[in-house]
């Protein structure tokens, strides 16, 4: 797939399935901007990158996703200098064992695996009209099957597990990208999300170490877990599909709370109140 003159906007790839969806993208062609909070490690990638696609177009800008001035900061840096956007993958995600706080005193997983790409997808959403057709990708997971969106306690202030949080975060990023997808129908903006498989990569890291290496040697590689988020990136095959969720390169049915429009648009209208205050 020839991707020249894409511009290619990819949270999270300072490691893991990030990594290698900007691998990929970057050989087809693709113009990729990497935002990333820890900069050191974004310019190891990009050198990474270049050592297999010599020709690759990298740019790193910097943003910390559990900051709103830093991403709203981050999105002024970015239009400043580019005026399309055609593919946006909110990728970067986290699991947190304890409850932590992101800088504008938020849940941490919930700030940052779903109202850092809310925020991100709303702010952007003016570029990436400029720049139909366009692609929104969301990376979820199948764990988001164990869980509803706890209304009465979203942030997990009365009672906190760090793997609720998380699968609470990715049943998020399903309610979302279909609430937004119904929002941009006939836009020429697809939106749609994925499970990239159970992948050996660093979200794993809060596992104790003997035991994270063991599991492991179970798992999928980055490269093989990034399939599907460059499938729906890429793939000439999923143009005009949107609100979908995607396994294994295939369209695949959600929870059915992930499929609630009522819940979809309560947790849309809540997350509007989160970042009302920036615009
Ligand atoms: N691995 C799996 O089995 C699996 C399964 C289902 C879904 N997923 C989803 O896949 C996505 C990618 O995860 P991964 O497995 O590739 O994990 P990973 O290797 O840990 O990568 C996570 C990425 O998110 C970035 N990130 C985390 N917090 C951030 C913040 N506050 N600001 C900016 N960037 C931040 C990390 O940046 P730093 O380098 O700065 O830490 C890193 O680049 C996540 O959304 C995850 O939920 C993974």
């Amino acid at each position: 797939m020839n991707l020249e003159g894409k511009i290619c906007l990819i949270t999270g790839a300072t490691s893991g399935i990030g990594k290698e969806t900007a691998r990929a993208l970057a050989s087809m062609g693709a113009h990729i901007i990497l935002p990333a909070r820890n900069l050191e490690r974004a310019e190891r990638v990009k050198a990474d990158i270049l050592q297999t696609t010599p020709r690759a177009a990298i740019e790193i800008m910097e943003c910390e996703l559990a900051s709103f001035a830093s991403i709203t900061s981050f999105v002024q840096s970015f239009k400043a200098r580019y005026s399309n956007l055609h593919i946006l993958i909110n990728n970067a995600g986290l699991i947190e064992t304890k409850r932590k706080l992101s800088r504008d005193g938020i849940e941490m997983t919930f700030a940052v695996n779903h109202l850092a790409p809310f925020l991100l997808t709303k702010l952007l959403l003016d570029t990436i009209q400029r720049s139909t057709p366009a692609r929104i990708i969301n990376v979820s997971s199948e764990a988001h099957h164990s869980t509803t969106i706890n209304f009465d306690d979203i942030e997990g202030k009365k009672h906190y597990n760090g793997w609720r949080a998380y699968a609470q975060s990715k049943l998020a990023n399903i309610l979302f990208t279909r609430h937004l997808a119904i929002m941009l129908q006939g836009t020429g903006i697809s939106v749609n999300c994925l499970h990239p498989g159970v992948v050996a990569t660093d979200l794993f890291d809060v596992i104790p170490a003997p035991f994270n290496f063991l599991i492991k040697l179970f798992m999928i590689s980055p490269a093989k877990g990034a399939e599907t988020t460059i499938y729906l990136a890429s793939s000439p095959e999923v143009e005009g599909i949107t609100g979908e969720y995607f396994d294994k390169k295939k369209i695949a049915i959600p929870s059915i709370v992930a499929r609630d429009a009522d819940i979809a648009a309560r947790l849309w209208q809540l997350s509007e109140q989160y970042v009302v205050s920036l615009f």
